[in-house]
């Protein structure tokens, strides 16, 4: 391992070494930052693709790729003649193969640069090592939100970090920060669900995961908050088209996320690729330095998404060529591009600066966030991946955790008659649907490939909901049908099960649609089990809510099981056969019908006494935010309030108390929401404020508390961020019980 004073000898040896003052030779960063010519800061500046550094026809069949090889030659050309300090991509590939792949690439960087300034390697590592064979895939975020439980969102970026760090990953491209608003949009798996409290509690324990994991020693990673900021509600749904948020709209709903995890000291932070209110966010210097750096005081790497300097000019529209649309992003505060394609941008921000456009301090300052988050990673005294760990990836113990979260994401919906769990005599089970024997539906987008579309890429031994119900039901027969074979195999069968939902993986622009329906086949599927007569499960694995109203009603079991991972179909099974007891509730409102886009936080003139709407419209959802049944029930009493007259800096302390009625063990989410009665800016009619998960017995009745702090939990900022807090009435509420109390501030 290259230690730092080593690299500091080697520095000096060569010469270069240009006198410091003495406070800069204390501090490692500026006096590296002192010894670098312009176009070795640039090259910092600069993220190139995995695809830039093999050999040309990997571009075209890059999404098959099954190894990785380096091409030498064109790296050593990127680092002597660019300096290029950075580079991001990967697929599933062997963890040989990627330890091979980094270990040429730090090792040739280490023979070839001036500086020896370690590269750091970006990977989208977003639900588990997402880009690694064997390694744990977890739930995507809308199941891990479901959970109701953080430390699901702590322990996927934990695991992550154990498993990638040894191969050289320093840079997780996660969490996903964006608030899952629009329902159309195809990264809403994305995301944490429609709550920016949850976003905000699940985005930050993820990024602790990442950026505290002691056990990936003498390895540090960073996470990367992104896409900074208003990226998930573009007006037509489509992935980076324009969004129109309203300052105060985009501080209380979207902001909050973003700023939990840089209070809690996430490194880096990625761009929104779109444009909101007119203005790509990658040129607008109000959000990137005013809002991003002086108001939320981030200090970390701000880096672009995916081509986004190039799109100034190609897509926005805003720069008439690549060098302007590069002066708009770094005089807006960017500190690296994510190019990713050519060196172009070093060439224009070169010249940028000799022209005097763009001053050398402002690129000192990118660079010398960079290299300190180099240097905090420990890079320096640790560039090179390791391979001796390598029984850790995949290994029981993250599966199990993966299968934990997983079990606890899935959302019972309905279940009429008891249909579920399954009694334990029955005889056979007859299963239908596209995605009843199929790995890429569990999964979806930013697993082994960008958007798989085939169970090739996927494990050997990982469940399809067919076979993990049928290993788990021993006793009893599961049989696939179709079509033309259902109303015949359900003659003798006790339930038929439909797995539907979303057939395909998709990511990003792949996932912009103009339809939320479920397609006519799993309709005409639906009918046909209806035909039959026999209890019927509807068991939804899909990345966002198709709409299912044209069947809903007549099925007798709803399963949500939403994108939980490898692990997924085994937790569906266990649920089904009632081995497991789902405690998962909605992380979003399922819309009824393709226009009810509202969410549960929804504004209170959406219905209006004054100009009531029809009862189709009021029917807005079809299943709530927070929703979600038991095998046993929790029955919710005695709320308690400490005091009914509030003072602005009291605390009121909340009870309520929750008992299991039921006979079985039982785990319950309990959800506080509160909703203020009257305000000078319109108040959603609840707003989420805490939330508390614990296992009762049968019989058991637990207290659970929260304590109201007004200016934490009844406050509101206006559109500059100034916040509000305003006397009067306010509604505190959990499951069915409710207190009223009146906040005064004198
Ligand atoms: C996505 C990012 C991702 C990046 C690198 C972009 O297209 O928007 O979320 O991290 O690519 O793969």
């Amino acid at each position: 391992m290259l230690s730092r004073t080593l690299f500091f000898l080697i520095v000096l040896s060569t010469g270069l070494l240009v006198s410091c003052s003495s406070e800069q030779n204390n501090d490692p960063v500026e006096n590296l930052l002192s010894q670098m010519t312009l176009e070795e800061k640039i090259g910092q500046m600069t993220q190139l693709n995995i695809t830039t550094i093999m050999s040309d026809s990997i571009q075209e069949h890059y999404d098959s790729v099954t190894t990785f090889v380096l091409d030498t030659n064109k790296l050593i050309d990127f680092v002597k003649n660019h300096h290029v300090g950075s580079f991001l991509n990967g697929r599933g590939v062997d963890p040989e193969n990627w330890f091979e792949y980094i270990n040429g690439l730090q090792r040739t960087n280490m023979k070839h640069s001036r500086l020896k300034i370690p590269i750091i390697y970006g990977v989208d590592h977003v639900h588990g090592s997402s880009y690694l064979n064997g390694g744990t895939i977890f739930p995507h975020n809308i199941n891990l939100a479901a959970t109701f439980d953080t430390t699901f969102a702590y322990e996927t970026g934990k695991i992550t970090v154990i498993e990638t760090a040894d191969l050289g990953h320093s840079w997780l491209f996660a969490p996903v920060l964006d608030l899952g608003r629009n329902k159309f949009w195809g990264r809403y798996y994305e995301t944490f669900g429609e709550d920016p409290m949850v976003t905000a509690e699940f985005g930050t324990a993820f990024v602790n995961g990442i950026q505290n994991c002691q056990e990936a020693a003498p390895y540090k990673v960073a996470a990367c908050a992104k896409h900074f900021i208003g990226y998930s509600d573009p007006k037509s749904g489509w992935d980076r088209s324009p969004a129109e948020i309203p300052d105060q709209a985009l501080r209380e709903f979207f902001l909050p996320a973003f700023q939990k995890a840089i209070n809690a000291g996430v490194k880096t932070v990625m761009i929104n690729s779109g444009e909101i209110n007119g203005i790509p966010v990658h040129a607008n210097k109000e959000i990137l330095t005013g809002l991003l750096r002086k108001e939320l005081g981030f200090e970390g790497v701000a880096v672009t998404d995916w081509l986004d300097i190039i799109a100034l000019e190609k897509m926005h529209f805003v720069a008439e060529n690549e060098k302007e649309a590069t002066f708009l992003a770094i005089d807006a505060g960017i500190d690296m591009s994510m190019v990713p394609y050519s060196t172009s941008f070093c060439k224009y921000l070169k010249e940028l600066v000799e022209e005097g456009r763009i001053s050398e301090e402002r690129i000192d300052q990118s660079v010398r966030r960079i290299l300190k988050l180099k240097m905090d990673l420990g890079l320096f005294d640790n560039p090179y991946p390791r391979n001796d760990r390598f029984e850790r990836i995949g290994a029981e113990e993250h599966k199990k955790v993966a299968l934990n979260a997983a079990r606890e994401s899935i959302v019972l919906v309905k279940n009429e008659k008891n249909v579920l769990p399954l009694q334990k005599d029955i005889k056979k089970i007859v299963l239908a649907g596209p995605n009843a024997d199929r790995k890429v539906p569990l999964c979806g987008g930013w697993t082994y490939r960008f958007a798989p579309q085939s169970d090739i890429w996927f494990p050997k031994d990982m469940p399809t909901i067919y076979s993990a119900l049928t290993k788990e039901l021993e006793n009893t027969t599961v049989e696939l049908a179709e079509l033309s074979t259902l109303s015949n195999k359900a003659v003798d069968a006790d339930v038929v099960i439909l797995a539907l939902g979303e057939e395909t993986a998709y990511a990003e622009t792949d996932g912009s649609i103009d339809d939320l329906e479920l397609p006519e086949h799993q309709i005409a599927l639906a009918k046909e089990a209806f035909m039959t007569g026999k209890p019927v499960i509807l068991l939804l694995t899909e990345g966002r809510p198709l709409i299912i109203h044209k069947i809903a009603d007549r099925c007798d079991g709803i399963i949500f099981a939403g994108l939980p991972g490898n692990e997924g179909a085994t937790a569906i099974a266990e649920i089904i056969s009632g081995n497991i007891n789902p405690s998962g509730k909605m992380s979003f409102t399922y819309p009824w019908k393709q226009g009810h886009v509202i969410p549960y936080n929804h504004k209170r003139s959406e219905f209006s006494e004054l100009r009531p709407v029809s009862e189709d419209l009021q029917r807005y959802s079809l299943i709530d935010f927070g929703q979600g049944l038991s095998y046993t029930n929790f029955e919710y009493s005695d709320i308690t309030i400490s005091d009914t007259v509030v003072s602005v800096n009291s605390t009121v302390k909340c009870q309520v108390t929750v008992t299991n009625t039921g006979n079985r063990v039982g785990k319950e989410s309990v959800l506080w929401f509160v909703s203020d009665e009257v305000a000078s800016i319109t108040r959603p009619i609840k707003e989420l404020k805490h939330f508390e998960k614990q296992q009762l017995k049968p019989g058991e009745s637990k207290t659970f508390t929260f304590a109201v702090n007004p200016w934490k939990h009844l406050s509101f900022p206006d559109k500059h961020g100034d916040k509000r807090l305003e006397e009067g009435y306010f509604t505190i509420s959990t499951g069915e019980q409710t207190k009223r109390f009146k906040l005064e501030l004198q």
